[in-house]
């Protein structure tokens, strides 16, 4: 009788462990389910494809030359077979190849950097598998060279299965809250954090997941807080907040819009894939990310109220923008020439 007994009680531990697993992680099967159909019809992810292109071009002119997708050959298309374009072309991380069409890796994660941050608070039409193998990069025709005269690069985006979609108030509110976190702008952080629905009680831990930064770094108004390689003891922070606080990280993950936490997913890829670029995350990238939030969130301003008031008013706060990104190129330039001469 016992020997029967054991293999069912522990088969019923399972099963209400399974049972309290997937209660918890209610929103990730709601968000399979909704997913996998569009994944699986070629047909939706050619056309994925042709709108992110067009976003490129209607929204973001200045890169939309240095963004590519595979051309769509629709006569031979059907939602069970895509055929496209054949791209020559490095994979992301390849950095020998990357190096050897004559680009430079740090060009490569600014325009990772920027195509996203594009994506997301200008688009509102995103990307959410950007990994290393869906990403391609080949160098602009000949002719176009940087200043010092280096190989500009073109990004192409592979496997446009997996796109997200951000209503208006989602984007400019995430948006506002990137702004935030580059800017060391702690009341912006929290009240937009509150906004997408994090709540008063754990905003500081949202900013945390966000930038992988405890909450002291992620508020330090120095221009590098969100890259400074860590010290022992916030490593230990943020362990300390993986386990410490793991009912809270389950319950900011029920409150979050699904939308967001797909970002979460999209953020994780492009830092893996900027890692193995570079061995430091780039200060740079986050002053891209301040600069299109900050230019999404002028936008959305300018487009609320039409006047020629608010429209003076945004080209002073455009120009604004662009001084104080150009202070905080100089501190970082300054910072790293610091750090130069005391190695
Ligand atoms: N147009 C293309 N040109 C060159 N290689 C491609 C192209 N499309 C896909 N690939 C290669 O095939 C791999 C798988 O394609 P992908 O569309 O990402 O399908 P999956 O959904 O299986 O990941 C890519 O990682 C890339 O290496
Ligand atoms: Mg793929």
């Amino acid at each position: 009788m016992m020997q029967c007994l054991v293999p069912i009680c522990f088969t019923l531990v399972w099963f209400w462990f399974l049972t309290k697993l997937l209660e918890e992680c209610r929103w990730l099967v709601a968000e399979v389910r909704e997913s996998i159909p569009k994944e699986l019809d070629f047909l939706v992810e050619a056309k994925n494809s042709i709108k992110c292109m067009d976003n490129f071009r209607k929204l973001s002119p200045r890169i939309a030359d240095y963004v590519y997708a595979p051309r769509v050959y629709w006569n031979l298309s059907t939602s069970k077979l895509l055929t496209m374009e054949y791209m020559e072309a490095a994979q992301v991380n390849d950095l020998k190849s990357i190096q050897r069409l004559g680009i430079q890796p740090g060009d490569v994660v600014k325009l990772v950097s920027e195509t996203f941050a594009e994506m997301m608070f200008k688009h509102g039409f995103v990307h959410c598998d950007p990994h290393a193998a869906n990403l391609l990069v080949r160098p602009l025709p000949p002719g176009r060279r940087n200043i010092f005269g280096r190989r500009k690069p073109q990004l192409i985006l592979l496997d446009h299965g997996l796109y997200k979609e951000l209503d208006y108030n989602t984007r400019i509110n995430y948006a506002a809250l990137w702004k935030a976190l580059v800017y060391s702008d702690a009341d912006g952080i929290k009240e937009n954090c509150v906004k997408l629905g994090a709540g008063d009680d754990l905003y500081a831990l949202f900013a945390g997941i966000l930038t992988m930064r405890p909450w002291n770094k992620v508020i330090d108004p120095s221009v590098d807080h969100l890259v400074v390689k860590g010290t022992d003891s916030d490593r230990s922070e943020l362990q300390m907040y993986a386990s410490q606080y793991f009912p809270q990280i389950t319950e900011l993950l029920r409150r979050l819009p699904r939308v967001i936490l797909l970002m979460l997913k999209t953020n994780d890829c492009l830092r893996a894939v900027n890692g193995s670029l570079i061995q430091r995350p780039s200060v740079e990238s986050f002053l891209i990310i301040g600069r299109v939030s900050s230019e999404a969130v002028l936008e959305s301003v300018l487009s609320q109220k039409r006047s020629l008031l608010s429209w003076i008013n945004f080209w002073v706060q455009k120009i604004l923008l662009e001084g104080r990104l150009c202070v905080m190129h100089i501190a970082v330039w300054l910072l790293q020439l610091q750090k130069a001469l005391t190695l």
